[in-house]
């Protein structure tokens, strides 16, 4: 930060009032409306200046990596300046102290999970959001409004870095620690034996989740958990000649989309899984074998070994398409 000088302060001044800003800071006190930025290149670097003769590459947080962000590509017109998103600051700019000898904030401080230590109050969640609305409304952000992230009071800025040349929020390999230091126990899901493979970012949040809205539950990416899984798993979409119907209604009627420590994903191990809902089919519950399912039983003696219905794959000895069969003679998920 460089000192503050009469010259700075009168080149502010200077600049504003070339852009015709100054009336408008006059007619209203607080104003946190959103500045339009100005269409050149030039005419954004001129404006910037306002604010980096004192914010510059001296500064311990890494302000001007800004220019290594996307909104910081001055060719395009559409792109914000320092002030469209902080607000004019006119009393920032001015510099006058406060009784307590600190400078007057900028119209509008973002906070990202801020600290104690920052120097300024950030502004409510809604404030902060609404300026990146101004120009990020529509797309994947249609169902931000009522959102589960949005009536939470998280702000665009809980997640994004406008600061920052890497978004790490919307880098593969870094996104999961973004979500994880707020939703805690989803790092413990991923951590245990079988997971979905979060490591070298082969499937990451985003993927089945949209953290702006969404319309199915859980800020699903569609509609519904199995839509969701079948945009990689196409393979238990079917149709099948014969349905499974717990797999057509909710992949998570068995599976724990996160992690789980049996293997594959599964809630449960088989048989219980499976006896959560098929009350002891075949006298599969009483574990003395012989009497499963006719001559496929697997013939193991009465009173002798453990029944086929326990060991092994359990059900899935035979049962082998749980998400469903294709075969003429598979209306009993056998083949
Ligand atoms: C005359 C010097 C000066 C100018 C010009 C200036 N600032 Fe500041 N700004 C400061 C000082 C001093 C602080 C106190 C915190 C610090 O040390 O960074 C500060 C703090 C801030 C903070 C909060 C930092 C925090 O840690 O909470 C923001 C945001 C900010 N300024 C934005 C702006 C914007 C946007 C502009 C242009 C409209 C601007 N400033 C122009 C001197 C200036
Ligand atoms: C797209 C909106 C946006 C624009 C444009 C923008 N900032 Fe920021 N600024 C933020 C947000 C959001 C934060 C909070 C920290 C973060 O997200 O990286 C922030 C933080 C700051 C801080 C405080 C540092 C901190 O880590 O808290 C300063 C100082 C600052 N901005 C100055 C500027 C200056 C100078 C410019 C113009 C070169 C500028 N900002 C342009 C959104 C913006
Ligand atoms: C004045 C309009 C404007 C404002 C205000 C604004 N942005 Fe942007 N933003 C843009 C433009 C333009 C781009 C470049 C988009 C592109 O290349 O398609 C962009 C890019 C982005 C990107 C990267 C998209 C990509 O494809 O790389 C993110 C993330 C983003 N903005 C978040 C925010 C957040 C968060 C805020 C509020 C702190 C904000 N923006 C405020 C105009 C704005
Ligand atoms: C909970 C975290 C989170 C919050 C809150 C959040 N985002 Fe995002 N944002 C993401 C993630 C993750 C991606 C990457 C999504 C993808 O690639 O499908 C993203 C992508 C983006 C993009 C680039 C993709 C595109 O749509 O062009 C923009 C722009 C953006 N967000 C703006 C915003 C704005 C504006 C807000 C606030 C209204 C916001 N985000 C709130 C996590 C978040
Ligand atoms: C700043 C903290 C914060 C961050 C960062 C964050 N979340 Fe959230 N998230 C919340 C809060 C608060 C809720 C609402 C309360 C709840 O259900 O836990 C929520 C809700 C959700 C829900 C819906 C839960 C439900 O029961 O409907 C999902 C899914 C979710 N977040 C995913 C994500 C993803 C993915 C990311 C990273 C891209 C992320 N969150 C980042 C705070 C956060
Ligand atoms: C393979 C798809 C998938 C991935 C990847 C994924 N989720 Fe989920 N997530 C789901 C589904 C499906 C649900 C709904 C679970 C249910 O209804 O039982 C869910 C639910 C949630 C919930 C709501 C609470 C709960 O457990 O019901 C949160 C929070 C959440 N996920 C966060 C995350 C975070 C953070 C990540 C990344 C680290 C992530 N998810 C990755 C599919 C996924
Ligand atoms: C973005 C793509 C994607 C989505 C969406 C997705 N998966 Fe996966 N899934 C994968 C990948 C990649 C693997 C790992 C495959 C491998 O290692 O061979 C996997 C593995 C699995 C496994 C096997 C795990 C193991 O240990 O062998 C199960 C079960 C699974 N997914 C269920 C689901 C469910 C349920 C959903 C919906 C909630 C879902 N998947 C959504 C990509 C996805
Ligand atoms: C009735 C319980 C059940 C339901 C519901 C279910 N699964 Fe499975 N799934 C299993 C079992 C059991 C295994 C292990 C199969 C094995 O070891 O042969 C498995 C294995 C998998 C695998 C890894 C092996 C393979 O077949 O590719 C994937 C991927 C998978 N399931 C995805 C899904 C998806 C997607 C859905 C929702 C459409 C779903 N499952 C619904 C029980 C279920
Ligand atoms: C969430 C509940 C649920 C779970 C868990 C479940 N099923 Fe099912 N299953 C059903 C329903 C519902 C039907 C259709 C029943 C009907 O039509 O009478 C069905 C049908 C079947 C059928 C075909 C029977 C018929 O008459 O069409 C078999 C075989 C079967 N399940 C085996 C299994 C196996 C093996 C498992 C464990 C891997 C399992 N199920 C787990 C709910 C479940
Ligand atoms: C040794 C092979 C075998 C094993 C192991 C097995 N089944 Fe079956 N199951 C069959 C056969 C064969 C049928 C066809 C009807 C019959 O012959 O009883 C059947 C039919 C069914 C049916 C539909 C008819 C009914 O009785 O409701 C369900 C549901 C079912 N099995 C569930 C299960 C579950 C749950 C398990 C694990 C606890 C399991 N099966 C283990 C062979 C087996």
């Amino acid at each position: 930060m460089k000192q503050k000088t009469w010259w700075s302060v009168a080149v502010c001044g200077v600049l504003l009032a070339l852009l015709g800003l100054v009336p408008a800071a006059q007619a209203q006190e607080e104003d946190t409306t959103v500045v339009t930025p100005p269409a050149t290149a030039q005419e954004k670097m001129k404006q910037m200046t306002v604010c980096t003769t004192c914010h510059d590459e001296t500064e311990k947080k890494p302000i001007l990596a800004f220019f290594q962000h996307p909104h910081g590509s001055l060719g395009d017109p559409r792109t914000p300046v320092c002030q469209t998103c902080h607000g004019e600051s006119k009393k920032h700019l001015d510099g006058a102290q406060t009784p307590d000898g600190v400078r007057p904030p900028p119209d509008r401080v973002f906070g990202r999970t801020r600290t104690s230590t920052a120097q300024y109050e950030p502004a409510s969640p809604q404030v902060q959001s609404e300026v990146c609305l101004s120009c990020h409304k529509g797309s994947l952000r249609m169902r931000w409004p009522g959102s589960q992230h949005e009536s939470n009071d998280v702000a665009c800025t809980n997640c994004h870095l406008n600061h920052n040349p890497v978004d790490s929020v919307r880098d593969r390999l870094e996104q999961p620690s973004v979500c994880f230091t707020c939703h805690k126990e989803k790092r413990a899901e991923f951590n245990k034996i079988s997971h979905m493979p979060l490591e070298n970012g082969k499937v990451i949040c985003s993927d089945c989740h949209n953290p702006h809205g969404s319309p199915g539950p859980k800020l699903l990416v569609k509609n519904t958990v199995t839509e969701t899984c079948f945009t990689c798993h196409a393979d238990k979409r079917g149709p099948f000649l014969w349905e499974h119907q717990a797999a057509t209604e909710d992949c998570t009627n068995c599976h724990n989309p996160h992690g789980s420590n049996i293997t594959p994903l599964l809630k449960d191990r088989p048989p219980f899984l499976c006896e959560s809902c098929h009350n002891g089919p075949h006298n599969s519950v009483t574990a003395t074998g012989s009497s499963a399912g006719g001559i496929q039983s697997g013939g193991v003696a009465a009173g002798g070994n453990p029944s086929v219905m326990v060991t092994g794959r359990a059900c899935l000895n035979c049962h082998v398409m749980v998400h469903g069969s294709n075969s003429p003679a598979g209306a009993f998920l056998h083949r």
